[in-house]
């Protein structure tokens, strides 16, 4: 199976863990990359890429808020080979504190990908979940894995497996 690359941000928080839990279950077959220290060309060696990111405000996920440690590569989008590539998201949230802007964050760059014409899998439906609204929900799906740690941490684990099961299936085609 071709190499996975894995493209996560921000550093130090749950994102991380949940990069690295997804490292610890796949092993060798995962490169674990911080996004702040990707580039496009990262990206590009890889036909497999998963993408985990957070959400913590709209006000940052406009292209132009430096301070995001994903506004480099949103602002890069373009500049991605498309072909033969195949993603897939995951995106921490908080549905108590925040349902209505649940996991945004994931619906901001999925929504971009699409645009480019990427091929994204790992979708779920949103009956596994609850919130009121959320951008990264495209026909009853969200666009890749909602996890939220900070209230239902124990639903991670099990969530996780079988969207890598989903996912791995995928990428293997
Ligand atoms: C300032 C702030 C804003 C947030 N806004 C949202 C939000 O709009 N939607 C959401 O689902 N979660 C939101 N969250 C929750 C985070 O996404 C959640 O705590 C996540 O686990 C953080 O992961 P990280 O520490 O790796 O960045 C917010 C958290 C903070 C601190």
């Amino acid at each position: 199976m071709e190499k996975i690359g894995l493209f996560y941000g921000p550093k130090g928080g749950s994102v991380e863990r949940v990069a690295k839990m997804i490292k610890e279950r796949l092993g060798e077959r995962v490169d674990l990359i911080p996004v702040e220290e990707a580039t496009v060309e990262d990206i590009n060696r890889y036909k497999n890429i998963i993408m985990g990111l957070s959400t913590v405000g709209a006000d940052a996920w406009t292209a132009d808020h430096t301070s995001d440690v994903w506004s480099k590569i949103l602002s890069a989008l373009d500049k991605i080979d498309y072909h033969g590539k195949t993603f897939a998201l995951f995106g921490l949230g908080n549905h108590v504190m925040y349902p209505q802007h649940f996991v945004d964050a994931m619906g901001v760059l999925g929504r971009e990908l699409l645009r480019h014409g990427a091929r994204i899998v790992g979708q779920r439906p949103v009956t596994d979940y609850e919130f009121e609204d959320s951008l990264a929900v495209i026909d009853d799906h969200f666009i890749g894995l909602p996890l939220d740690e900070d209230t239902e941490p124990e639903k991670t684990p099990e969530r996780l497996e079988k969207w890598l099961q989903d996912v791995l299936k995928e990428f293997d085609r």
